[in-house]
């Protein structure tokens, strides 16, 4: 390899582990590791560093539901990840879990560095409180009002925690996104974090008190550091920052990029540079915002049940195929649609077609016509140059032959510039591309030369290895070419081409005479040819249209028997509805129950027209306090389901005041 160009350090997002994660993360990773490979193929010292991100309410609610530690509950999922990184072939240099001593010690150094930098000091925090969540909600992220994990009613609450002076970095930031436009990018997510940045910044809370699975705050153990403020340390807590052991940060640091997802943004380039700023610490160099992996019903999530698992695409399709897809089909910034169909024609037209065929048609040639050895360039190319004919025609013919291997070899040494210039700018698909174009033109170049007809006459002998010999050092060169992104499939293509006991060096990509002596072996198709239907039904299948799976449902936390049945449920039916005077979203009903009519009031002004919903039986939780919303008394509550799309009254036929047990 040439001389070191310098450090590179690059990061993907420390996943949480509180389920397997899905083709998004992957997607990221895959992404990450790609970058890395290449630039170490280009000659950087290059840092890759990923993880979990492993505290927090959410993991510990998880594990209280399945009644294990937290502890043991994210070590389960980790080995998972682990597991997943390890099939994958991803090339980390370092995997970092927030529960680590090493992590754990070094973040509660981090806030006392900023601590003593005068930037923290204990506040109260005031919000509005979910009970049941145990989660702390400001107005605007409320949904209709209500909790928006669970839609439950929360209260005014007030708690003693600690604050990040987040406000003070306000202008060092906007002077960042304004004057650094590098930072962040697309620009799309630069404009939308200015735009952010300038409504103005409140200080942040930085601690909780409300749960205790995280780092405890130094000096007050009441209290664990938000998880948020935990997580991003990660990328300089795994240098050895702050410590004794500082050579890989004094090495690594300021990272040359942090690939996340557009949905984290924000953390990485409002709160985590404002506490670098604190800490008198670099600033990272980049932060990129990548786009979502969509599924045709919206976003892939855990809780909807509906995520691509990468383990299944790979059993099926090999690890490189499923890397290529990744790389080949978004386009970075953007969100993207993920489909089998798009997926399974990638793979066939892109890698079985033409890289497949490519490989599999040039080594059967060079068995067939040459003994299984590539064809020297000097027996054959050379002398081609100079050769004359005497036939006007036949000269003719040669000239128009030698101008495909010009234009060939053009692509073929032109491709690595390229693919550098679309890297060094993230864009994976164009720079595929490109190595794409050089293999569609190998491939024309076979049908314009047509070797089976050169093999007919003894006379086109030199011809005939001047084909085979510059098809050789094209797929040579794409060997080289794809080994960041699929280097299994590098590799296997350079054994059957003879090349298999040297790993690629980038710069050969340049060279076009390289080969000669070679002996080809022909091994089994790197890519098989898929029958897309088949596929199709199958994947439909296993991803859950045909045999349904059991996911189990996020839940609130189980209630003993007792509690349930503290509540009277009761027919009601409703006699009217009206809207509330004095609220645009509220719904004011009288309802029949049996013996007893009564008012109700529900926030579903929006969702119903009071017509609607008049002769309607529904179900009332009938002993609940009264409570007056805007004025009016409401007594009880209505039963609804609520899908986040459709909303409905859970109705019966039953006869009103029956119980409901
Ligand atoms: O946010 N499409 O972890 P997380 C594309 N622990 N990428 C996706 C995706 C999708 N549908 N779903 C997830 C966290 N990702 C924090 C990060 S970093 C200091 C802490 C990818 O498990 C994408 O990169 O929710 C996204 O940002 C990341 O996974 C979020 O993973
Ligand atoms: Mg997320």
């Amino acid at each position: 390899m040439t001389q070191s160009k310098g450090t590179y350090y690059i990061t993907t997002p420390i996943y949480y582990p509180s389920s397997n994660l899905h083709i998004g993360h992957t997607y990221c990773t895959v992404m990450t590791d790609a970058m890395a490979r290449f630039k170490r193929m280009v000659g950087y010292d290059v840092r890759f560093l990923t993880g979990t991100d492993e505290h927090g309410q959410k993991i510990q609610t998880i594990a209280d539901k399945q009644g294990v530690t937290p502890q043991a509950y994210v070590d389960n999922v980790v080995d998972g990840i682990k597991e997943l990184w390890k099939t994958m072939e991803i090339s980390y240099d370092d995997f970092i879990r927030t529960t680590e001593p090493r992590h754990v010690e070094r973040v509660q150094k981090i806030f006392m560095k900023i601590y003593e930098k005068g930037d923290i000091y204990k506040g109260e925090y005031e919000g509005l409180y979910c009970t049941p969540c145990e989660s702390f909600w400001t107005e605007s992220q409320l949904a209709d009002g209500k909790c928006p994990d669970c839609g439950r009613p929360v209260q005014p609450a007030k708690e003693e925690a600690y604050f990040f002076k987040l406000s003070k970095y306000q202008d060092r930031l906007i002077d960042l996104f304004e004057n650094n436009p590098e930072f962040l990018q697309p620009d799309t997510r630069r404009n939308e974090m200015l735009a952010f940045v300038k409504q103005g910044l409140e200080d942040l809370c930085i601690s909780r008190s409300t749960f205790d699975w995280g780092v405890p705050v130094p000096l007050d153990d009441k209290h664990v550091i938000y998880v948020w403020l935990d997580a991003l340390s990660n990328y300089i807590t795994a240098l050895g920052y702050p410590g004794e052991e500082h050579e890989l940060y004094d090495k690594y640091w300021p990272a040359d990029v942090h690939l996340v997802g557009k949905e984290i943004v924000r953390f990485h380039t409002v709160i985590w540079p404002a506490m670098l700023m604190s800490m008198e610490v670099p600033l990272p160099k980049k932060v990129l915002g990548h786009g979502w992996l969509l599924l045709e019903g919206g976003k892939m999530s855990k809780s909807k049940g509906n995520v691509v698992d990468p383990v299944k695409l790979i059993e099926r399709y090999g690890v490189d195929a499923l890397k290529y897809f990744l790389l080949r089909e978004y386009t970075f910034g953007q969100d993207g649609v993920f489909t089998n169909e798009v997926m399974l024609k990638r793979m066939n037209y892109d890698l079985a077609n033409d890289l497949g065929n490519l490989v599999s048609r040039t080594v059967s040639m060079i068995e067939k016509y040459n003994d299984g050895i590539v064809p020297n360039a000097d027996e054959s190319t050379k002398k081609l140059q100079v050769e004359l004919f005497d036939d006007q025609e036949k000269l003719a013919a040669r000239k128009a032959a030698v101008a495909t291997d010009t234009d060939l070899k053009k692509i073929a040494v032109g491709a690595a510039q390229k693919v550098e210039d679309y890297m060094d700018k993230f864009q994976f698909n164009l720079a595929l591309e490109e190595i794409w174009i050089l293999i569609r033109r190998a491939n024309k170049y076979i049908d314009e030369n047509a070797p089976w007809v050169l093999a007919k006459d003894e006379v086109n002998k030199e011809r005939l290895n001047a084909v085979l010999h510059n098809l050789a050092e094209a797929i040579r060169i794409v060997s080289v070419l794809i080994y960041p992104f699929m280097h299994t499939t590098s590799k296997e293509i350079r054994k059957q081409m003879g090349l298999w006991f040297a790993d690629p060096i980038w710069e050969d990509a340049l060279e076009f005479e390289m080969m000669g002596g070679e002996q080809v072996k022909k091994g089994d198709a790197i890519f098989p040819r898929l029958d897309i239907e088949k596929e199709l039904a199958e994947l439909e299948a296993m991803q859950g249209n045909g045999e349904p799976q059991n996911i189990p449902l996020e839940l609130k936390p189980e209630i003993e028997y007792a509690d349930f049945d503290k509540i009277d449920f009761r027919v009601g039916m409703i006699l009217s509805a009206e809207k509330h005077p004095k609220a645009d979203k509220l719904l004011v009903f009288k309802i029949k129950m049996g013996t007893e009519t009564r008012q109700v009031i529900s926030g579903v002004a929006e969702r119903f027209k009071p017509e609607e919903c008049v002769g309607r039986k529904v179900i009332v939780v009938a002993n609940l306090k009264p409570r007056a919303l805007r004025g009016l008394e409401s007594k009880g509550m209505l039963l609804f389901a609520d899908n986040g799309e459709k909303f409905e009254f859970v109705t019966t036929e039953a006869e009103d005041g029956n119980a409901v047990r």
